[in-house]
């Protein structure tokens, strides 16, 4: 298939490309780069010795949409740009409606002129508030606990209004729990700007010396160690879903599906994971509990075993190898020079 990938610079939708590419797909990205680093384009080029085909845009920028659509005739869009991180989006909220919300409204507004009526939507775990039950099925209830959160809602409700207007929409809606890791081959990965929000990059700069410490939110949950239990889940196996889920297009079909591996580890498995696996040390001290963590989550991922034909493959230690791997050889991320 032809795919175009908005945010297609970004974390996962790098790795998504190479999923895609090594599949045989045709791709061209969209991405505006407020959060990522043009020289993603040239490790991508380099990997499979051919020029990235892309654009520098914004989506909610319609008349280039229009143009990107007529030029390119994608039989699918898989929609990653977008703004991210919890605590900012109570900060910022506008931009979290504005990226996100009409973002995402403008996409599909323009993809629907255009008649390309395919779209895989990033969504997540996030959608599932405070976990009633786990696993986490798909039929859990949905609310939202942060700005960032309702967005990604407002989003599924859209999709879902709009598969119902009209079933020639084909409409998969990812749930990713924890994406961590990075390529086997150390030359893409994550490259969070300033410091980061999340647990693995946390890590992995620690490992590296870029910063001294990590503070580990909260060891009195009600979990085996008592620090936070998370699905974590390997870039490269949710990248693979991406591809799987190039199956719902031209199904008629609105689907959420979770992507987990559907077991969870602790913050502190997470750490001596990492500590044995590669051989270096991760100082850290406990800290009080962050604000609007849940204790634990983690995915019931039957569905996408059913639907998708997809399962993760690799455990923690790979995705504490191949997060090292980048962050080792790139100690500053994509630019050396920062
Ligand atoms: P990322 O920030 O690395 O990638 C998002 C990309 O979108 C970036 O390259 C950014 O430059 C681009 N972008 C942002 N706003 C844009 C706009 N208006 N127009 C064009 N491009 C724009 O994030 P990621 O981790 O790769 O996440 C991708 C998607 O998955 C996001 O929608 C995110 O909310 C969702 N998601 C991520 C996680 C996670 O933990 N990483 C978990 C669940 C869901
Ligand atoms: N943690 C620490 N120290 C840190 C960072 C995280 O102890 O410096 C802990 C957290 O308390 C949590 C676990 O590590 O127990 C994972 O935290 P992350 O920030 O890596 O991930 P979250 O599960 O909190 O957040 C992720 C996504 C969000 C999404 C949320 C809910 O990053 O976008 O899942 O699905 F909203």
């Amino acid at each position: 298939m032809k795919v175009l990938l908005t945010g297609g610079a970004g974390y996962i939708g790098s790795h998504t490309y190479v999923a895609l590419k090594e599949h045989g797909h045709e791709i061209v990205i969209l991405d505006n780069f407020s959060n990522a680093n043009r020289l993603v384009l040239d490790r991508l080029a380099q990997l499979f010795q051919e020029k990235v085909e892309h654009v520098e845009a914004d989506i909610r920028d319609r008349s280039t949409l229009d143009d990107v659509f007529e030029a390119h005739k994608p039989d699918a869009v898989i929609h990653f740009a977008g703004a991210k991180a919890v605590g900012e989006s109570a900060t910022d909220p506008l931009k979290y409606y504005s990226n996100n919300v009409s973002g995402s409204q403008t996409l599909l507004e323009a993809m629907d002129a255009a008649e390309i009526r395919n779209i895989v939507f990033s969504s997540s775990a996030t959608v599932y508030g405070v976990p009633q039950a786990l696993p986490l099925t798909e039929d859990h209830p949905l609310s939202s606990t942060n700005t960032y959160g309702a967005t990604k809602l407002i989003v599924e409700d859209m999709l879902r209004a709009l598969h119902g207007a009209d079933p020639r929409w084909s409409v998969a809606i990812l749930r990713y729990f924890n994406p961590v890791g990075a390529h086997p081959s150390g030359e893409i990965g994550e490259d969070p700007g300033g410091i980061p929000n999340n647990l693995m990059p946390y890590i992995t700069q620690v490992a590296v010396g870029r910063l001294a410490q990590l503070k580990v939110y909260g060891d009195d949950y009600d979990t085996s160690d008592g620090t936070g239990v998370r699905d974590y889940i390997h870039v490269s196996d949710l990248a693979q879903g991406h591809v799987a889920a190039l199956k719902l297009m031209n199904t008629g079909t609105c689907t959420p599906i979770n992507l987990g591996t559907g077991t969870g580890y602790s913050v502190l498995d997470m750490i001596k994971t990492f500590e044995r696996v590669n051989e270096v040390s991760v100082p850290y001290s406990i800290a009080e509990r962050r604000p609007g963590d849940v204790a634990a989550n983690w995915a019931d991922a039957q569905r996408a075993k059913e639907l998708l034909g997809w399962q993760a493959q690799l455990g923690i230690e790979a995705m504490c190898a191949d997060g090292w791997r980048w962050q080792s050889r790139n100690p500053k991320g994509y630019d050396q020079t920062n």
